[in-house]
């Protein structure tokens, strides 16, 4: 803990060599009573999950695998705005750390030239009034190399070795913390306005043609903005629809 630079994320760490996924661990522990500020830290994780039930890949030592419990004051409606913090941290971490880069394809992926670097899935336990905790798992590839990647990935992700930027892990962890706690607290005292600007500079989606792709149907249009909940608006044919990140993907034309 003599590395860490924060008042409490990452203070409490749970660590494993390898894990199913973080997010099951980081969620069973907020269960039981884990505290805010807490991750779950994984070298490998052998059932990595992503977005749309899709798997995460999450080879040995070469990347950060990790999830961080939340236990936020703010109304359940607003959780899926805590994806867009952590993109935006991530993006702030990142230029520290030399990859400037990076760019945030709505609403939770982080992309170099295209290819994915990170991925975020933000999972909450909640009644209709009060969230009882919010666990964020985030997934960096920093050490994967190209011959680490299945063949159906090669084309669509990317990492700090393949972008050419090098940072210890250890480093890397510390600096995304600092960031995610300072917009954390920041969101907590003040709502999430503050943050949707610098997620708009950050962002590689808007003013973009795409395709959005529900479980029923497809349409086209262009992303022209995201509203003060986290929605994408895309303008098409019809008007503008508001696009809710739950259950769909868009996909660049
Ligand atoms: C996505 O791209 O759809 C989200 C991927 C999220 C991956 C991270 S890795 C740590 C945490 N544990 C998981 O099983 N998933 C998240």
């Amino acid at each position: 803990n003599s590395v860490l630079s924060t008042e409490s994320f990452g203070h409490n760490i749970i660590y494993r060599e390898t894990a199913p996924s973080t997010n099951a661990i980081a969620k069973e522990e907020a269960r039981r009573g884990a505290p805010a500020g807490t991750i779950v830290v994984a070298e490998e994780q052998t059932g990595g999950r992503g977005r749309l039930q899709r798997a995460w890949f999450s080879p040995y030592a070469k990347g950060i695998w990790f999830s961080l419990i939340l236990r936020p004051h703010f109304s359940p409606l607003e959780a899926s705005k805590c994806t867009l913090l952590a993109a935006v941290a991530l993006v702030r971490a990142f230029h520290t750390a030399g990859l400037t880069e990076a760019g945030i394809k709505w609403p939770n992926d982080l992309l170099v030239n295209r290819r994915k670097i990170v991925g975020i899935l933000t999972e909450m336990d909640a009644t209709m009034e009060e969230i009882n905790y919010i666990v964020m798992g985030i997934g960096i590839n920093t050490d994967v190399a190209r011959v680490d990647l299945p063949e159906d990935l090669r084309d669509k992700a990317t990492s700090f070795l393949l972008e050419g930027v090098r940072i210890p892990r250890k480093e890397l962890l510390n600096l995304i913390l600092m960031e995610l706690e300072t917009l954390y607290t920041e969101v907590e005292h003040n709502g999430f306005a503050n943050i949707l600007d610098e997620w708009r500079k950050y962002s590689v989606t808007l003013g973009r043609d795409i395709n959005v792709i529900t479980p029923g149907y497809t349409y086209s249009g262009k992303a022209i903005d995201i509203d003060s909940d986290g929605c994408l608006l895309v303008e098409t044919d019809h008007g503008v629809e508001r696009v809710l990140a739950g259950e769909v993907s868009i996909r660049y034309k």
